[in-house]
């Protein structure tokens, strides 16, 4: 029997208090706007900092990829970052990438000894991906990890920052 749950709240992921926050990150790792600006102002420097050693070390983040840094001042352990597609019509590989954002950053904050991690909507802004299907992929994902993979988790969060993804999610854990 396995005790690990997932819940689905509105709020502001730099609030959170999980061994793990996702950040929804641009292959550069260099920072943005969205919840990638929110992570690194809340966070402040060292973040990028560590973010500037992973690329020196082993170049950019591949989409569906996740590296994990410090939080900095963020209440969480760590940043895990992780590289959403662009939604580009769907036959592209995008569902799948997704899919692999979640499933990699579980077994990033797993390898962390992790035990709570929260998720913001990854792909679900900038990059356009249609809510209810980032949705569907976003806890199936989960889903299939904590029930499938030896892992020591037992609280994953979804952060829906917006009314919209919120709605959404709700309905359909
Ligand atoms: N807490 C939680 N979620 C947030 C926050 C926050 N503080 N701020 C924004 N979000 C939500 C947005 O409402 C959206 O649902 O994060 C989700 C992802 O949106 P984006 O941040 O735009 O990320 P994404 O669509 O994955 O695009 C990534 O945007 O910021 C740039 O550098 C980033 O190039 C990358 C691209």
């Amino acid at each position: 029997m396995r005790n690990h749950t997932l819940q689905i709240i509105k709020g502001d992921i730099t609030k959170i208090k999980a061994d793990a926050i996702v950040n929804a990150a641009n292959n550069s790792l260099m920072g943005g706007g969205g919840v990638d600006g929110a992570i690194h102002r809340a966070g402040g420097p060292e973040i990028l900092e560590d973010c500037k050693k992973i690329v020196a070390h082993r170049g950019e983040c591949r989409t569906g990829e996740a590296v994990v840094t410090t939080a900095g001042n963020l209440p969480a352990k760590y940043v895990i970052h992780t590289v959403g597609p662009v939604w580009n019509g769907g036959e592209k590989g995008e569902p799948e990438l997704l899919y692999n954002c979640y499933r990699n950053s579980l077994m990033l904050a797993n390898g962390h000894q992790c035990k709570t991690i929260a998720f913001p909507n990854i792909s679900t802004g900038v990059y356009r991906f249609p809510k209810p299907l980032a949705a569907e992929i976003a806890q199936r994902s989960v889903r299939d990890f904590l029930e499938n993979s030896e892992h020591q988790i037992s609280e994953v969060i979804i952060v829906c920052f917006d009314d919209e993804n919120y709605k959404i999610n709700r309905e359909m854990v």
